[in-house]
């Protein structure tokens, strides 16, 4: 690292740096986040260097339906905003990254995005083993490949991926989250259960920092195995892929469209966006039930087939829970 870099002159005797992105609109993902990186800061031979990305313009929360919806096209076309400077000068040589982003429209969100995107990234990142973290509603399987392709672009490599999920049943969540985003209020609707991403699994994502720690201790991050195994990193529902593919396929379509309309708060885009809100509504008020109803009939004849599913989208670091007791 370079003589005047503050991450390295501030800790003397640190072993390893790790390289943290964060942005977090309600603060749920950071919440997590700080949770993985407890056992990291209270170690003084890991230097923990947190970028905050910062969007110009802001995304304001809890969001208008307007800015909710114009916020569609860029998000499905991975187009990212500007960003204000990074702290950083790409010069500096991170042992392990730790990417978190929340999902937006089933891409990776924008300011991420603009992060994968920016000229430094690549310079910090080449080479270098990478831990994605989500904290969204439940539908991620689309926006992992996608922050797949944009590490592989960045020559990084991609070792863990933890996600955590709304645990409500998926129908519920399609309503709760648009009104906590468009509210800032998680329970909106006294009969159905809270929005967001449960007290209880936030708190225990301390493990993942232990282990994270641990095996930077013993330079693990250097190979190619993960290194959050057996510690229920994922879950994946492979029911929702169908619906997550199908509306991926509409979102780009309909991207397309409204991104020509016009630019990203302009009047052009409005009688579109009207049309394209109705669409999304009964997209999710049919196809999601449709497909979870279709596949609970033929679930004896899919079974074999959504169980290999699981298990590739659940790679790298695998649903097994087998290290829990030990990192909890
Ligand atoms: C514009 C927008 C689109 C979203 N789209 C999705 C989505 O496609 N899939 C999903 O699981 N969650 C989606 N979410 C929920 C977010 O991933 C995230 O959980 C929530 O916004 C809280 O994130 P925060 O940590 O930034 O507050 C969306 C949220 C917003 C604001």
């Amino acid at each position: 690292m370079s003589i005047d870099n503050p991450i390295e002159t501030s800790h003397a005797g640190v072993v390893k740096h790790v390289l943290v992105v964060s942005y977090s609109q309600s603060g749920q993902l950071s919440r997590v986040v700080e949770r993985i990186l407890t056992p990291l800061h209270a170690d003084s031979r890991i230097a923990v260097h947190v970028e905050t990305l910062q969007p110009k313009p802001t995304f304001a929360f809890p969001w208008t339906l307007r800015r909710f919806l114009d916020a569609f096209p860029e998000s499905a076309l991975q187009i990212p905003p500007a960003l204000e400077p990074l702290s950083l000068s790409g010069e500096e040589d991170f042992d392990l990254i730790i990417l978190p982003y929340q999902v937006w429209f089933l891409a990776p969100s924008q300011p991420i995005v603009a992060f994968m995107r920016h000229p430094l990234t690549r310079r910090l990142l080449a080479g270098k083993p990478v831990v994605t973290v989500i904290a969204c509603r439940n539908m991620w399987l689309m926006a992992q490949e996608k922050m797949k392709r944009l590490i592989d672009a960045a020559g990084a490599r991609l070792i863990d991926n933890v996600a955590l999920t709304d645990n409500a049943h998926t129908l519920a969540t399609l309503i709760t989250t648009p009104l906590w985003v468009l509210t800032g209020n998680r329970q909106v609707v006294g009969c159905l259960p809270p929005a967001g991403v449960d007290e209880h699994d936030i708190q225990h994502a301390i493990r993942f920092g232990h282990a994270l720690r641990e095996a930077l201790h013993e330079d693990r991050e250097r190979q190619a195995a993960p290194l959050l195994s057996g510690l229920c990193a994922v879950n994946v529902n492979p029911q929702l892929l169908v619906s997550e593919k199908a509306a991926t396929r509409s979102f780009f379509i309909w991207g397309k469209l409204l991104h020509a309309a016009g630019r990203p708060g302009s009047a052009q885009r409005v009688p579109l966006l009207a049309i394209y809100s109705l669409f999304l509504v009964a997209m999710v008020a049919t196809v999601v039930p449709l497909s979870l109803a279709l596949q609970a009939v033929l679930r004896p004849l899919l079974v074999r087939r959504l169980s290999t599913l699981k298990q590739s989208f659940e790679q790298p670091s695998g649903s097994a829970s087998d290290r829990m007791s030990r990192y909890d």
